[in-house]
């Protein structure tokens, strides 16, 4: 019996089956297996490990480049080295861009571009996060400004997004050139050790221009990002641990600027609730006596909040300041906390800058924001006055002043000088501020108090230190306390330690339907 042609529809078909198979292979199977043997996914395999099962939904798969020079017309490959379409995360609608080594390294046409610009004004239009999976060469070099405009196209559209849908960029390759000021816009960016490099040029030319010698890892590896510049937040041993803290940070924030973030209902069962409220009364040790004695601020933090749900930010750069995400009651809340094991906790510019652009991120997305402050002041020095501590300080008195969301703080120990009115003062703002029994509040610690204000009496009496010690003794017993503050209504309640996640709880709630008109203007001018 003779074979009966396939009809027109069936060859339809069969043409679309075709044409998905051979988009689906990128830059084919040597190049995919290169990509493996690197300990790398390829741009697939990452989005499925992001997205709910089966929620992606590919757009422009067959979209080809359309460059006619150095031979590139015979060579076009269906996606054109981008991945594009949306899907959901928990549920909730997701906007994604994965960019594919295999397919001419991953490197951006114009054609590659307009594909991710179709999915960031889609995300915007329809209120969702933007992820971008960046794993690229950079410019595709034959393209020539066709891709520079590309890349504007792009970072033109990350500023329009900004503070309307949260951004989130994984670094899992290359990322150089002027191609890193994408990540560089969005809201927060994640690495992978050994695999993922940024910079703005490679050690090659560093090598032409200055003689330096340097390996791609020292220049612009996971660490020297997450550790040193502070250009990335977080970074993980592999991608899928990546991918995974991805999805779980996307918990804490909502999915644009006109909603909240998921509340996410406290076990209710009584032994939970019990252990939480055991678990306070240990906040009562955890201050030692000695005020210049460390102590882990983290652990308050940790205690106070929902059980594990303290989402640290940036733990390795600028230590001295904690910034991250949590939730107290269910509601998703930022946290900034002064550390004080780590340089007695003090403002210097990196944690200024640290705290300013989160607390930033928090106001944009309705993130209520609860402080921690133990703080003895800014950092004393040469370094930090000429790096520029009174405009980078600046920044995080502005960001905290400017921010509408509920705005709670404790002051837990220290709150001296200027960093007592920055770390979310009454005065700039805030809507509870509490205090425990051992807080100092004052224009600064008693013995440089002592020092200046009674320096004649201490040099000419007869005993000095004696005499510097009884004036120290009385100024802590007037000014290093909550007091003279809590006197001014500067604090709202100065509370027992273990009384601290009642008080935010309920303070939370009071001021969840907060609402502040503030005055009409185009923007401020935050000194950046
Ligand atoms: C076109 C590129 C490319 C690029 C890589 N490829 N980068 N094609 N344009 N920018 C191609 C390679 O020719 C190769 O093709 C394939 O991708 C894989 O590259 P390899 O070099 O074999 O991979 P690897 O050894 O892993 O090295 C990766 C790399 C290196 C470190 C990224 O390829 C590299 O240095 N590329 C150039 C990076 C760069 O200078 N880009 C421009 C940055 S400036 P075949 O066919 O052989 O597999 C920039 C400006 C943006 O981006 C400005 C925006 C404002």
């Amino acid at each position: 019996m003779l074979d009966t042609p396939p009809t027109k529809r069936q060859q339809a078909f069969d043409r679309l089956g075709a044409l998905r198979s051979e988009a689906a292979q990128g830059g084919g199977e040597d190049r995919i297996k290169a990509q493996h043997k690197k300990g790398k996914m390829t741009a697939r395999e990452r989005i499925h490990q992001l997205l709910d099962a089966g929620s992606f939904t590919e757009l422009d798969a067959f979209v080809t480049h359309d460059c006619q020079d150095f031979g590139m017309e015979q060579k076009r490959i269906l996606g054109d080295g981008v991945i594009t379409g949306y899907g959901t995360v928990e549920g909730r609608l997701v906007y994604v861009f994965s960019q594919d080594f295999t397919v001419f390294g991953g490197s951006l046409s114009a054609a590659f571009a307009k594909k991710i610009c179709k999915v960031m004004d889609m995300a915007v239009r329809n209120g969702a996060p933007v992820i971008g999976l960046n794993d690229s060469g950079g410019a595709r070099i034959q393209e020539g400004v066709a891709s520079l405009g590309g890349y504007a196209d792009i970072f033109y559209r990350n500023v329009q997004a900004s503070g309307v849908v949260p951004q989130l960029s994984l670094i899992m390759g290359p990322c150089a050139g002027g191609a890193v000021y994408s990540p560089a816009i969005t809201d927060f960016t994640l690495m992978v050790d050994q695999t993922s490099h940024m910079f703005i040029t490679g050690p090659e030319v560093i090598k032409t221009v200055t003689g330096e010698e340097v390996t791609f890892e020292e220049l612009g590896g996971s660490q020297t990002h997450t550790a040193t510049s502070g250009v990335a937040d977080l970074r993980y041993p592999s991608e899928g641990d990546a991918v995974l803290s991805l999805r779980k940070m996307l918990s804490y924030m909502p999915s644009n600027n006109l909603e909240t973030a998921p509340f996410q209902p406290l076990d209710q069962d009584p032994n939970a609730q019990r252990r939480i409220a055991d678990a306070q009364k240990k906040l009562r040790d955890i201050m030692p006596d000695n005020p210049n004695q460390p102590y882990d601020m983290r652990e308050v933090i940790s205690t106070v909040l929902d059980p594990d749900t303290f989402f640290e930010i940036r733990e390795e750069y600028a230590a001295n300041i904690l910034i991250g995400f949590g939730r107290l009651g269910g509601h998703a809340v930022g946290i900034v906390a002064n550390n004080p094991n780590h340089l007695a906790g003090c403002l210097d510019i990196d944690a200024s800058v640290k705290g300013a652009r989160f607390v930033r991120f928090c106001d944009a997305f309705n993130i209520p924001l609860l402080t921690f402050v133990d703080v003895p002041g800014f950092l004393p020095g040469t370094d930090q006055e000429k790096g520029g501590i009174i405009r980078h300080g600046a920044k995080l008195l502005y960001a905290f002043s400017e921010a509408t969301v509920p705005r709670l703080t404790v002051i837990t120990r220290k709150a001296y000088g200027g960093a007592y009115d920055v770390m979310n003062s009454k005065h700039i703002g805030a809507d509870l501020n509490l205090a425990w029994p051992q807080a100092e509040i004052a224009v600064m610690g008693p013995e440089g108090a002592c020092n200046i204000i009674f320096r004649n009496e201490i040099t000419s009496a007869a005993n000095p230190n004696e005499t510097r010690k009884q004036l120290v003794d009385s100024y802590s017993a007037k000014f290093a306390t909550p007091y003279e503050a809590a006197d001014r209504a500067y604090i709202d309640a100065v509370i027992f330690p273990e009384e601290t996640r009642r008080y935010l709880l309920d303070g939370l709630r009071a001021s969840l339907n907060k609402r502040v008109e503030t005055p009409k203007r185009k923007h401020g001018n935050i000194p950046l």
